[in-house]
């Protein structure tokens, strides 16, 4: 049966893609955004009847309230995304990221809404020690970000009050998405590193033996949805990484796949870096052996995906800031 679902950040980049799917799949799908990057990604979702969307910021109560009328489930993208947006304003990233996530999660709590889902990030396992192993959702955290540090003391205070609330709380720890979206980001690696190679012919790479895991946006929508329909023995109160295992790569072999893809004459610089505060890769099984979830888009995908959005000058304008967060 189709849930009342509010989706925080549906106007981003992942958000208006997880919107749009919870939609197909019969929910109805309230948004609250407050329009950061503008609201162009919305328009594809008003046609549809089941589709809803209040203009606010978060922190704002009167907002909050009024978003979660009649609500049974939250999905909450919402923040200010990323490790150089968080660090140009820090101020206001702790005030959406952490006291306005927790605030949302009280109000939840307090009204008896149903569900929590929370959207973090793999970026919270920071660096590892030995890279050549695979953390998962029970290895230590190291964040070395703002924007990581306030994912994880999130997650904690979710996960610690689970126990004696009737809302289920699940954590999801995306991997760096890719792909392309009605709010496109051109500030991610795989479609960053494909726009440039193709509109610039042209690439520093820094850090290229540094490993990272990736999703294709779609699949983060496919996961979010498996986890509304979960019963809440499966997902209460638990952490899961939303990736795919076989997709953990370093920097220089996304660069050599582009490549390999796209055939034109590029130049490349690779600039090294002994130590990347990132560097980590992710086993995904968890969500993969209790979910049955597993990724249908590979980086290949990706890459030739958002290749054609450029070649056929879907989009032209690339610097662009709206394209970066
Ligand atoms: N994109 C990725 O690779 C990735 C990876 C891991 C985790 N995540 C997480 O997924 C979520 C979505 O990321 P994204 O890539 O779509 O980012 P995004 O910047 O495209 O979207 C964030 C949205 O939140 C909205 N927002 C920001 N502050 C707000 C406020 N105070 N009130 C209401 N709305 C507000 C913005 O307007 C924007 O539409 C974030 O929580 C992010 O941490 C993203």
């Amino acid at each position: 049966m189709g849930l009342n679902v509010l989706v925080t950040g549906g106007a981003g980049y992942l958000g208006s893609v997880v919107s749009s799917y919870l939609l197909l799949k019969g929910h109805k799908v309230r948004v609250l955004d407050s329009l950061l990057h503008g609201g162009h990604s919305l328009l594809g979702l008003y046609p549809n009847r089941n589709f809803e969307f209040i203009c606010g910021d978060l922190r704002a109560d009167l907002v909050l309230e009024k978003s979660l009328v009649d609500i049974d489930a939250i999905v909450h993208l919402a923040a200010i995304v990323g490790d150089p947006a968080c660090a140009r304003e820090p101020k206001v990233a702790r005030s959406v990221n952490l006291d306005g996530s927790l605030r949302l999660f009280d109000l939840a709590k307090q009204l008896g809404i149903e569900r929590f889902v929370f959207g973090s990030t793999c970026s919270n396992y920071g660096k590892m020690s030995d890279s050549l192993k695979y953390v998962n959702e029970d290895s230590e955290l190291s964040p070395v970000s703002l924007y990581a540090e306030n994912k994880v003391q999130v997650e904690q205070t979710l996960l610690d009050s689970d126990v004696d609330s009737d809302t289920t709380v699940t954590v999801l720890r995306f991997a760096t998405a890719f792909g392309v979206s009605p709010r496109m980001r051109f500030d991610l690696t795989v479609n960053e590193f494909t726009m440039e190679l193709l509109v610039n012919r042209k690439l520093v790479v820094y850090g290229e033996q540094f490993w990272r895991p990736y999703i294709h946006i779609s699949d983060i929508a496919q996961a979010i949805g498996l986890v509304l329909q979960s019963s809440s023995d499966q997902v209460g109160g638990r952490v899961f990484n939303v990736g795919s295992t076989r997709q953990n790569y370093r920097k220089g072999e996304i660069v050599d796949l582009i490549c390999s893809l796209i055939r034109h004459e590029v130049e490349i610089e690779r600039v090294h870096k002994d130590e990347d505060p990132r560097d980590y890769r992710v086993s995904f099984d968890r969500i993969n052996r209790e979910l049955g979830f597993d990724a249908t888009r590979t980086v290949e995908d990706g890459i030739i995906e958002v290749a054609d959005l450029i070649r056929h000058q879907v989009i032209t304008d690339f610097g662009n800031p709206y394209y970066r967060n």
